[in-house]
């Protein structure tokens, strides 16, 4: 897209929970997430090179720098502006540190074209589930204030119940918060988030919900309790139209990177 261009379309690439690790050769469960990403990024870029990217949280899963020094390196494969939020491993501060000074976009609003996406930061620190603080919620509403922009929304944790028990145990647990404020505003399009390590879909009246597998290992869908899926390492495409519609779908490369142990029974 011409970003000078309000009346075209942008492609936007929503990558996430990557679990990136000081040591490059540092492996989830047995897959090595540095090279997963590498592939994913070679593989979505390749299709059709994004106008941004925005990866929804888990970017790293010790929290150093020198693992968001990792991603801001493979990022560059993207060759576009990105934005990114924390999710429940990451270290905010960190984070916003390592990332803020390569370029990269780590809260507020970010104004492209006829779109405003909006970067929520939802983790509580020290704890799996997500929350959006009184600051994030002033955050949002200030962004929606001054525009008549149409609106995307980002976030780590769903707002909503995706249908599996223990993912949901850990999910947004103010996500009424978010949803009374944007339900009846017509100007908001999607609400879109990761931490759930799976592709998922709902509609909140007008609102497409939608959540974006991880870079790295997935979540079987509809569980109980833990469980991997045997779904490769995936991202979604996101195409935002001048006029407010949004076309969406997820992928994954074909093949399984090796490594990955899939018995695992959970991780931290
Ligand atoms: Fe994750």
């Amino acid at each position: 897209m011409n970003i000078a261009n309000p009346d075209a379309e942008l492609h936007l690439l929503q990558i996430s929970d990557c679990h990136l690790y000081a040591d490059p050769k540092g492996t989830l469960l047995g897959l090595n997430t540095l090279d997963s990403l590498q592939q994913v990024l070679h593989e979505a870029c390749n299709a059709a090179a994004p106008d941004f990217v925005v990866i929804s949280g888990d970017l790293v899963h010790d929290g150093t720098r020198a693992g968001y020094n990792n991603l801001a390196h493979a990022l560059k494969r993207a060759g576009c502006p990105c934005a990114a939020i924390p999710g429940n491993h990451d270290h905010a501060l960190t984070l916003q540190d390592t990332l803020g000074k390569k370029g990269i976009r780590t809260g507020g609003h970010v104004d492209i074209g006829n779109w405003r996406l909006v970067l929520l930061n939802s983790q509580v620190p020290g704890q799996e589930h997500g929350h959006l603080s009184q600051h994030e919620l002033d955050i949002l509403d200030r962004a929606l204030e001054d525009t008549n922009s149409h609106i995307l929304l980002f976030l780590h944790h769903q707002p909503v119940p995706i249908g599996s028990r223990w993912l949901d145990n850990i999910g947004l647990d103010n996500g009424d918060a978010l949803l009374s404020r944007v339900r009846d505003d017509l100007r908001v399009k999607g609400i879109c988030w990761g931490h759930v390590h799976q592709s998922w879909e709902g509609q909140l009246g007008h609102i497409r919900l939608m959540a974006t597998p991880s870079t790295c290992i997935q979540f079987a869908p509809g569980q109980p309790g833990f469980g991997l899926d045997t779904a490769p390492p995936g991202w979604r495409d996101i195409i935002l139209g001048a006029s407010g519609e949004i076309t969406s779908k997820t992928h994954h490369l074909t093949k399984m990177p090796q490594g990955l142990i899939a018995d695992s029974a959970g991780y931290c």
